[in-house]
């Protein structure tokens, strides 16, 4: 069994071999080039131990096979209160309960902090992604039609919200 808890500086290259997989295979993400260590840590920096950023990582002998996180939906000082949250885990160790449990975690860790609103955007077709959500108590609003071009294809993003915790 894994352990799930707050990601570190440490952590990054394992989340950069993990997502500079789907950034070069799928649409799932909209980055079209990999990730470099460098870049990857600019991204980690949005996170804190407390507060409305978060980030957990699952770790199995001490290697990093998924994470949850909340970060800032956009800049605008009103939208602080609503944070958008990003779920991974590593590929072939889909559809066991992980993302689930990473969610969870991270939920809890929300619980009290001055957040009204979780969004997520999840590009279509992700089957795995959009069942997790709608069981994790987001409701799909609606979809943005073609809204991303990757792999010279345009793809649609399906946009989800729930109370924050
Ligand atoms: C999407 C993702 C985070 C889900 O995490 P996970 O650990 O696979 O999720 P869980 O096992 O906790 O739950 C997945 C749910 O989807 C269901 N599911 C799995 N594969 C499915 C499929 N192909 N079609 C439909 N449902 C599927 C599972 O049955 C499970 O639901 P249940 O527990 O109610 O039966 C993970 O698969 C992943 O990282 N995929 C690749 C990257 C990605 O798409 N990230 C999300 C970007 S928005």
């Amino acid at each position: 069994m894994e352990t799930i808890r707050p990601g570190r500086a440490s952590d990054v290259p394992g989340i950069v071999e993990i997502i500079n997989h789907y950034v070069v295979h799928t649409p799932v993400t909209f980055a079209v080039e990999p990730y470099t260590l460098e870049t990857r840590m600019v991204w980690f920096d949005q996170f804190a131990p407390t507060g409305r950023h978060r980030l957990f990582v699952a770790e199995r002998d001490g290697k990093v096979l998924g994470w949850s996180a909340s970060g800032p939906f956009r800049a605008k000082a009103a939208y602080e209160t609503t944070a958008e949250t990003a779920i991974y885990t590593a590929q072939g160790e889909e559809g066991q309960g992980l993302g689930t449990r990473l969610y969870e975690r991270l939920f809890e860790a929300l619980r009290g902090e001055d957040l009204h609103r979780l969004v997520a955007g999840v590009t279509l077709p992700n089957e795995p992604s959009v069942h997790l959500h709608t069981r994790m108590g987001y409701e799909q609003l609606g979809v943005f039609t073609a809204v991303g071009r990757k792999f010279d294809q345009y793809w649609d993003v399906a946009w989800f919200e729930r109370p924050a915790p």
